[in-house]
């Protein structure tokens, strides 16, 4: 009860957040024919954004009509690669007038007749102002984690929610909860596989991420180019990268943390960006449910991604790698093996899919999500993950918030603060 009356002052203060944007009636909401294709743009044609898209292409009858970039270079080869994409399964190509370029290219792509629903793919600073567009362009949204950076991003994305919802998709890009494992662990763990859950612990470890080099980019264009490594464009590891286990968290506990202290620090990373290398948090739960998470992402590196809670009968345990199990009382194995140290090294972070040839617990992650996103738009059952989205993009914040600070921070403290982080960057410099 006392967290609905908090989620309510949340929503409140979201209206105030995101107020001064007109939407627009949805004008082209599918599900009308179940046997129609539905046309994806795309904004932001980096590693993820082409991974989804292609994936989105590859696993459901979709096709990618429209494309939105900021850098000419990024466009072309994503035009280029989706044109061979679509030659080889006989669907006609991206049409000219539907490639964009530049700071506004995505509001551009937002008001093409052919699109009917949207990746948002771009840097996460850019989420909440590229998600509200896209609401109140009328179209169906899938937005790439984290939905935003900072506490007022948040609730503008949860106002846009209220404006998506009932007739408008909006996913959020958390995949690993419909991975096939997951899914089938956190079914059992909430029919009480586990007892109750006393403790939890999870940590995401992963080396350096290396983005390209670009040694012509200017230092503002390197900033964009590079914003992984800038906490202000990114919100540091914990809430760019260590969010999918603190998503993995809330869903499993059916909550938010609702305090948190903790440390960290930038020892060990070697790049000349301002985001961490390191974190040690403990959220508190509800019924006092401790959960330690840790993180690293710096080189040498190790990769393990796990999340393990400790219950009065029996012990979860998921790993990204493979290990997807439950000891104890109720014993059960997904059955997938976990994969060596050397495959686990061999991942592709940016894309966030593994090279190597070794069965992850993700491997129907993407495809599973891209399904479920693309059928409840048929459908017309519309799927709302705003508030979801926005609540572990706080759980993160709030642990950041902890670990920056080095004090105590409480859950009622960050959804009120509506704390706005500056990028000072103008990306209309870019336009050309
Ligand atoms: N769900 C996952 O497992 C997963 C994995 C990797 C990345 N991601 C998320 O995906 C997003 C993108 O990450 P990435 O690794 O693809 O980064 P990236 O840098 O490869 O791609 C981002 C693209 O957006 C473009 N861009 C920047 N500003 C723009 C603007 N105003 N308009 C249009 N395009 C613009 C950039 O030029 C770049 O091509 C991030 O939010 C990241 O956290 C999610």
């Amino acid at each position: 009860m006392k967290s609905k009356i908090r989620r309510r002052d949340f929503l409140k203060a979201a209206s105030v957040a995101a107020a001064g944007i007109t939407f627009m009636k949805p004008e082209s909401v599918f599900g009308t024919s179940a046997n129609s294709a539905v046309q994806l743009g795309l904004i932001g044609c980096g590693g993820r954004g082409t991974h989804v898209a292609t994936s989105f292409m590859n696993s459901t009858d979709t096709r990618v009509v429209a494309i939105a970039e900021l850098f000419g270079d990024r466009l072309t080869a994503a035009k280029d690669h989706f044109n061979q994409l679509s030659r080889e399964k006989k669907y006609p190509e991206i049409k000219a007038s539907n490639l964009f370029l530049g700071s506004r290219s995505y509001l551009k792509l937002l008001e093409s007749k052919d699109v009917d629903a949207v990746l948002i793919a771009t840097p996460p600073f850019l989420h909440p102002e590229h998600l509200l567009a896209t609401v109140a362009a009328g179209k169906h949204v899938y937005c790439e984690k984290p939905v935003a950076v900072d506490a007022h991003g948040c609730q503008q994305v949860m106002w846009a929610g209220r404006k998506a919802g009932p007739r408008l998709n909006l996913a959020v890009g958390f995949q690993i909860r419909h991975a096939t494992p997951f899914v089938e662990m956190v079914r059992r763990i909430h029919s009480g596989a586990i007892g109750d859950i006393v403790m939890g612990q999870a940590y995401y470890f992963t080396s350096a991420i290396n983005f390209p080099a670009f040694p012509e980019a200017a230092p503002e264009e390197l900033r964009i180019r590079h914003w992984i490594y800038d906490r202000v464009l990114s919100g540091d590891i914990l809430v760019e990268q260590g969010i999918h286990v603190v998503d993995i968290c809330n869903w499993v506990l059916q909550s938010h943390p609702l305090k948190a202290t903790g440390a960290g620090g930038r020892k060990g990373r070697s790049d000349s960006g301002n985001c961490w290398s390191h974190y040690a948090v403990n959220y508190e739960y509800p019924n006092g449910v401790q959960v330690g998470f840790q993180s690293t992402q710096f080189d040498p590196g190790f990769g393990d991604v796990c999340e393990r809670f400790f219950g009065t009968k029996g012990i979860s345990e998921s790993h990204y790698t493979g290990g997807v199990l439950i000891k104890g009382e109720n014993a059960w194995d997904s059955g997938v093996a976990r994969g060596s140290q050397e495959e686990i090294s061999k991942k592709d972070w940016a894309a966030g899919s593994f090279k190597s040839s070794f069965k992850s617990a993700l491997e129907d992650a993407d495809p599973n999500k891209e399904k479920a996103f693309i059928e409840s738009i048929k459908t017309g059952k519309a799927i709302n993950e705003a508030p979801a989205g926005a609540e572990s993009a706080l759980s993160a914040i709030l642990g950041r918030t902890a670990a920056y600070t080095g004090e105590e921070v409480s859950w009622d403290k960050i959804i009120t603060s509506n704390d706005k982080w500056d990028p000072m960057i103008d990306l209309s410099q870019f336009d050309r």
